[in-house]
């Protein structure tokens, strides 16, 4: 295969040097792209060609339904390691030795206190305020608290900033459900495992110890870490475009907080167990919703259904479809929204609408029904993403802040109105 690619414009040619990836993705560097043609541009809505950077981090085959972090496959993640081991091989490149995981879950509880002037920020929300939001701003008020900026340069500031995040980022998701919920607000317990300690801190009542349940630990790891990265994705360009602008760790994690609540992001696990609700209460008629979801006059989607990336199958999606039947059979819980699930996923599957766009289930469309048997709000749902999230969102700004990347600033076309001049208020 040659090595370059060429463009044709007004019968000029410009060569542009193809660069493969490790896996053999091959990409036209279109850097000099501008420069060369005298200011010709890309259209690309969505990004949906749009290669934004070089990462090392993610690789995913949306063809193949293969995901892997640094090399190590979801499926053997998410069976062999726990949550904080994959924290850290996602934002240090490799799976930690003892030594050295003792080290980071020993660093990261050093900083899991905040300050306690927190607590007014967060009395100042209503109780109906979205979580989401409340997650999004206190994160974002965390930079008051440690306002000094990170020397990228130096690991040990770098590293600071990275355990110093991890132990605070838990108590503000417990927090924030304990608000919305009257609970008191506390601390976990050092004694505690990463993962038992944020079950710990969401749903310790005051008047009882809290026993740990080794099915919610489980469940939650491999929630957290199917959840953990996901490449280029709508939050994860937010929290790499901020902090590009050599923005704080802290306010671009907030800013991709925000990215991540959309409906059509993050907020589709909320999204999914309100649609199975309203399913249920409307007599569990799946084939109408079906019908809704392919009517083109009719806004309504199926949520949970689709992805930008997977045409095949969300590799996330099956382990997760597992693990709830696991976990419902396990707690005893018999929801009938499970059923309405699967029994949806089948129609679909099976319909052509569904079969010829390649949408299948992707990782939201179970991980809901895990959530809801384990007692967590489903408002909280995308919370609990952002959760999982945040250290594919570190390794991710890590890698653009000491890759040196240039400030994200992408272009346009214009399609406004040429040059007109000013019109005088009394002649509009
Ligand atoms: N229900 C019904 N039709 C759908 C759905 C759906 N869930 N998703 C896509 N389609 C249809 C579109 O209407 C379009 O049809 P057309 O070609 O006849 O116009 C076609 O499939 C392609 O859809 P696009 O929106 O162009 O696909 P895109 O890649 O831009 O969007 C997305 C992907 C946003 C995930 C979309 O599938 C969707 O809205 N899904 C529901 C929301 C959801 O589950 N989001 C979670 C994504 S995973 C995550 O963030 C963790």
């Amino acid at each position: 295969m040659s090595d370059k690619a060429t463009l044709e414009i007004n019968g000029k040619k410009y060569e542009f040097p193809l660069v493969t990836g490790t896996e053999n993705e091959v990409a036209i560097d279109i850097k000099t792209l501008r420069g060369v043609t005298g200011g010709v541009t890309t259209v690309d809505p969505g990004y949906k060609n749009t290669g934004s950077c070089e990462s090392a981090i993610t690789f995913l085959d949306g063809e193949k339904g293969i995901l892997r972090y640094r090399g190590y496959s979801i499926e053997e993640l998410a069976e062999k390691a726990d949550f904080l081991e994959v924290a850290y091989l996602l934002i240090f490149g490799e799976l930690p030795n003892q030594e050295e995981l003792d080290k980071f879950h020993s660093d990261i509880k050093k900083h899991a206190v905040v300050d306690d002037d927190i607590k007014k920020i967060l009395d100042a929300f209503p109780k109906s305020a979205h979580p989401m939001g409340v997650l999004a701003s206190l994160t974002s008020a965390l930079t008051a608290f440690n306002p000094t900026s990170v020397n990228v340069d130096s690991e040990e500031e770098m590293y600071n900033a990275i355990v110093r995040i991890l132990g605070k980022f838990p108590i503000l998701v417990a927090w924030t459900m304990r608000k919305k919920q009257g609970m008191p607000l506390d601390y976990g317990s050092s004694s505690l495992g990463y993962v038992e300690n944020i079950l710990q801190m969401m749903f310790k009542r005051p008047d009882e110890d809290y026993t740990q349940s080794k099915i919610l630990v489980n469940a939650l790891d491999k929630l957290l870490i199917l959840h953990a990265d996901h490449e280029q994705n709508c939050s994860t360009s937010t929290v790499r475009i901020t902090g590009s602008s050599h923005a704080g760790l802290f306010v671009s994690l907030s800013a991709g907080i925000s990215a991540l609540w959309g409906p059509l992001h993050g907020g589709a696990n909320q999204a999914v167990l309100e649609m199975l609700e309203a399913i249920k209460e409307d007599g569990g008629d799946t084939k109408k919703y079906m019908a809704k979801a392919k009517d083109k006059s009719d806004p309504f989607r199926l949520m949970g259904f689709g992805h930008r990336v997977y045409k095949n199958f969300d590799p996330r999606a099956k382990i997760i479809k597992v693990a709830a039947d696991e976990v419902l059979s396990d707690l005893g819980v018999d929801d009938p929204i499970l059923d309405i699930a699967k029994g949806l996923e089948k129609e679909a599957l099976e319909d052509p609408y569904f079969v010829d766009r390649k949408l299948y289930p992707n990782v939201d469309f179970y991980s809901g029904i895990i959530y809801r048997a384990m007692g967590i709000p489903v408002e909280m749902f995308t919370v609990m993403f952002a959760l999982g999230r945040l250290p594919g969102w570190i390794a991710q700004w890590k890698e653009m802040r000491t890759r040196k990347e240039p400030i994200g600033r992408p272009r346009q076309l214009y399609i406004g109105e040429t040059y007109r001049p000013f019109k005088s208020i009394d002649k509009r």
